[in-house]
């Protein structure tokens, strides 16, 4: 671990905030680059704030200063200090030139921020990863997102060995140098932030493509990887043309560079990284060929070359003044690859699917030890802050705005944003400002939201008046206290509605004061404590349908009715508010079971469920979803005393009520003509019948385990793709079939060149349910395929056990929490990011049963007191704790 790590961890405070009394203007790097030792050179030319009376202090950690020198003369030992973190200089001015030599060791990095070495010594390769403040790991800066400087880097190597040598920016020429040596120079017209500067070197190969944006300019777009899976880069060549053309369609946004280079790595903290010009991918978000990525996989590749590409406007070209405004930009480019997915495929199935994330990732976080705000006001360490609240409930605030504007508006305020805060770090205020100001709206409401943690509550309850043929509809809101933020106040929460006759059509909506009387669809801003909305000229008690589309980010409590909800999930037009009842209704059948183990709402469910199974012309993905009650983690964050275990059994035994109503027959039958229609490619149609057939496999092996197990080795055998393959190995081994062994032993030996296919083999495992995954784990971890150095590997394992089989980790005995507990001390000697990711899987602790809670807290308490725990570490578990 190095020296920084174990550094006392001060708390950073957003009412801090200071503008730089320094900044650079522009920077010139000049790389020796080696595997064990690179030393880079560094000059900065500085600009004072003749305002602020502050010597000079530049950002460095880990660095061996080789030499300094300030305006061409070589400084004395007396007029610098290097500390732990930081180097101080005497006598620089407004203009001066700062000149360093540092040393790296960049095999010796396991941390994977600054220079890294990806893959083995003598076939990978080195590049960087400077966000959050990973610069300061390479070269002394104001490592700060608020100081843009222009960039000038020079690389040189070996040629045999870094033939590729890459930097952000637009090539500025390149070299032959004495012994086998050669050079490569970079220039990026575009001010940046130390974050976004990156580096790659090594033996790479590539897929080019001429690219020519809407306002003319000739772009060459470069996909790099190892040579042997260079032919899996083409989907996300595609997939990043698509987003290119769609920025430019959607918000008018063109590329602005001569080249686009993307990198692909399996040795990578993160999913992938925006830097200027020089995207760095992890592999798993980039590489794709039918034969080892999943449906879901490819529509991730999709999605995250989406997201990266849209930050070169929404973060590179727009920035963040400082990393507590990291929402701004994380916030912002969700939303909009939501948006551009949405476009790509089904807008209901990936309206679904966010949804579902943030309700599995984001509530819990939001309800447990670890609540923060979209726009945090504090942190230790700024790594533990790329987190579902920031991405992905900032992603629903945005969502929220562009409803209240509409697309034109919303567009109009896009513009506006990028044209005031081009080339300049911005603020969450800047956004909003110029969102209201381009439709003359005061949106400063709606900041109460990027301040406010935890997750607003809005109770709905109706009162039907027959005489008066009058509906009110009285929405109460109440946001629970979280850590620090005791008192909570009213927020602005959109909320669209329907009201439907029973018959399932939506009535015409009379709202007194609404202009658009008549509209089946509404927006009522629910703002206060309690407020009521009377709907008029209403014949008889209808069904509402509250929050359609999912328009704001709250949990929805009351108007339950099973009946109501039912309807819902047969007549609703809209694919996701269809979902959305039909998961309400799966939640009431699921406690009645659980409470009572029988009820109307199961039969209203299932009933529901088969209605729509026997007609044609639902799409089958949608179906699919349909017919999946909500998540154990969903289901736990309901209950003070969560028993996981419990959980587990009687959301089996609902899903098992839904089989039998269905009817075993039914599921075969409907699984066999899919089994024969579904053809091999990556169609929507062939997709969605994918993942239907595997949702009847999963139901068929609750009611008739030998036979789903039969048909799900014959689809293993039989697989056209991973998606099928998969699909069947997962039932093999939750169900302990006996045809699992061979199978994962076929599976293992197929892709042990593939390492992201080889991580599924570790993921799948992890899944058996209950007592038996403890042992499976402890097997897998001594596997010779198994590694605590990389990131990948370790969340197919530890990730995917912990966060996924609640059943299997949350043991009564407290073993999953010690083995836990004891892997994350190793694994934040090595790579401190990775471990206090990984250690947020325990941040519900405080809602089980007591026994569970008792050894969870235990080793969660175990774990603090260790000595040297990173800063990342230490904040996330003394947060869990508090
Ligand atoms: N900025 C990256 C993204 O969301 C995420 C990331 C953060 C990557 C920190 C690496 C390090 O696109
Ligand atoms: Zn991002």
């Amino acid at each position: 671990m190095s020296a920084r790590d174990q550094l006392s961890t001060p708390t950073i405070r957003l009412s801090d905030y200071r503008a730089p009394a320094w900044r650079v203007e522009r920077v010139e790097l000049e790389f020796e680059l080696g595997i064990d030792v690179t030393e880079v050179a560094s000059r900065l030319l500085l600009r004072r704030d003749r305002a602020q009376d502050e010597p000079l202090r530049l950002d460095g950690e880990g660095l061996e200063l080789l030499s300094i020198a300030l305006d061409g003369q070589p400084l004395p030992v007396d007029r610098y200090r290097q500390t732990e973190a930081e180097l101080e200089v005497d006598g620089a001015r407004d203009g001066s030139v700062l000149e360093t030599r540092v040393r790296l060791r960049p095999a010796q990095n396991t941390a994977l921020e600054g220079l890294y070495l990806s893959g083995s010594r003598d076939t990978g390769f080195l590049l960087t990863q400077c966000e959050a403040e990973g610069f300061r790991h390479i070269t002394f800066f104001h490592d700060r997102p608020d100081v843009l400087a222009q960039y000038t880097v020079t690389l040189r190597a070996d040629r045999s060995r870094f033939p590729v040598l890459l930097a952000g920016g637009n090539p500025d020429g390149a070299g032959e140098l004495a012994d086998g040596r050669h050079w490569a120079r970079f220039v990026d017209p575009h001010p940046k932030p130390s974050y976004l500067f990156a580096i790659v070197a090594g033996r790479l190969e590539r897929i080019a493509r001429d690219y020519r944006t809407a306002d003319g300019r000739a772009v060459k777009l470069v996909i790099w990887s190892e040579a042997h899976v260079i032919d899996r880069c083409e989907y996300a060549m595609d997939a990043l043309e698509r987003s290119m053309r769609w920025d430019e369609q959607a918000y008018g946004r063109n590329y602005d560079l001569d080249v686009f280079h993307v990198v692909a790595t399996h040795d990578f903290n993160m999913g992938a990284m925006e830097n200027k010009g020089l995207n760095v991918f992890n592999a798993k978000y980039l590489l794709a060929d039918p034969d080892s990525t999943t449906d879901d996989e490819y529509r991730a590749v999709e999605a995250v070359v989406a997201h990266e590409y849209f930050h070169n406007w929404s973060g590179n070209r727009v920035t963040c003044r400082d990393w507590f405004q990291l929402s701004l930009k994380e916030g912002l480019t969700v939303f909009r690859e939501q948006q551009f997915s949405a476009d790509m495929n089904s807008p209901a199935l990936k309206r679904i699917e966010d949804v579902a994330l943030l309700r599995r990732a984001q509530f819990p976080e939001d309800a447990g030890p670890l609540a923060h705000p979209v726009r945090p006001s504090q942190y230790s360490e700024i790594n533990n802050f790329y987190t579902a609240t920031v991405y992905e409930k900032g992603s629903e605030l945005v969502r929220m705005l562009a409803g209240k504007l509409g697309p034109d508006g919303f567009r109009r305020g896009m513009d506006l944003y990028f044209a005031h805060n081009d080339g300049q770090a911005a603020t969450i205020e800047d956004f909003l400002g110029a969102l209201g100001e381009a439709n003359g709206i005061d949106l400063s409401p709606y900041l109460a939201w990027y301040a406010q943690a935890g997750t607003p509550r809005l109770r709905a309850s109706g009162r039907y008046d027959a005489t008066r043929r009058e509906y009110a509809l009285t929405l109460t809101q109440h946001t629970p206290p979280t850590p620090g933020q005791a008192e909570k106040r009213a927020l602005p929460v959109p909320v669209k509605l329907a009201l439907f006759a029973r018959d399932g059509h939506m009535l015409p909506l009379h709202v007194d004061g609404h202009p658009r009387s008549g509209d089946t669809e509404l927006v009522v801003v629910a703002d206060k404590a309690e407020q009521q909305i009377v709907f008029r000229e209403v014949d008889a008690e209808p069904v509402p349908s509250l929050l359609r589309g999912f328009s704001a980010p709250v949990i929805l409590e009351g108007m339950d009715a099973a009946a109501d909800l039912a309807l819902l999930l047969r007549h609703d037009a809209d694919g996701f508010n269809r979902w959305q009842a039909g998961q309400q209704l799966a939640t009431c059948a699921y406690e009645t079971l659980r409470d009572h183990g029988g009820g109307g709402a199961i039969d209203a469910w299932c009933g529901a469920l088969a209605g729509l199974f026997a007609e044609d012309g639902i799409d089958p993905a949608l179906l699919a979803e349909l017919m999946t009650p909500p998540g154990e983690v969903e289901l736990a964050e309901r209950e003070r005393e969560a028993d996981p275990e419990r959980i587990h059994a009687t959301r089996q035994q609902l899903q098992q009520r839904l089989a039998e109503q269905l009817g075993g027959e039914a599921i075969l039958s409907r699984y066999q003509a899919l089994a024969r229609e579904t053809s091999a490619g990556l169609d929507a149609t062939s997709q969605a019948q994918r993942r239907l057939k595997r949702r009847l496999l999963e139901l068929l092996a609750l009611l008739d385990t030998p036979t789903a197990q039969l048909l799900a080795a014959q689809q293993y055998e039989q697989a056209p793709g991973m998606t099928d393959r998969l699909a069947a190995l997962a039932v093999l081994v939750r169900s302990d079939a006996p045809q699992a062994a061979g199978a994962l032993a076929h599976f293992r030996q197929r892709y042990a060149d593939n390492p992201l296919a080889l991580d599924k083999w570790f993921s799948v495992q992890t899944q058996r349910t209950g007592e038996p995954a403890l042992a499976i784990v402890q097997t897998l971890e001594r596997d010779a395929a198994f590694t605590l150095k990389n990131p990948n590997r370790v969340n197919s394992l530890y990730g995917a056990w912990a966060r996924n089989n609640p059943s299997g980790f949350h043991r009564t005995d407290g073993a999953g929490y010690r083995l836990l507990a004891e892997r994350l001390a190793e694994l934040d000697a090595l790579n401190p990011q990775i471990a206090a990711r990984l250690a947020t899987v325990l941040n519900g602790w405080r809602r089980l049963e007591p026994v569970r809670r008792a050894r969870a807290r235990e080793a969660i308490a175990a774990l603090a007191e260790r000595e040297g725990l990173s800063r990342n570490l230490a904040e996330i578990v003394r947060s869990m704790l508090h």
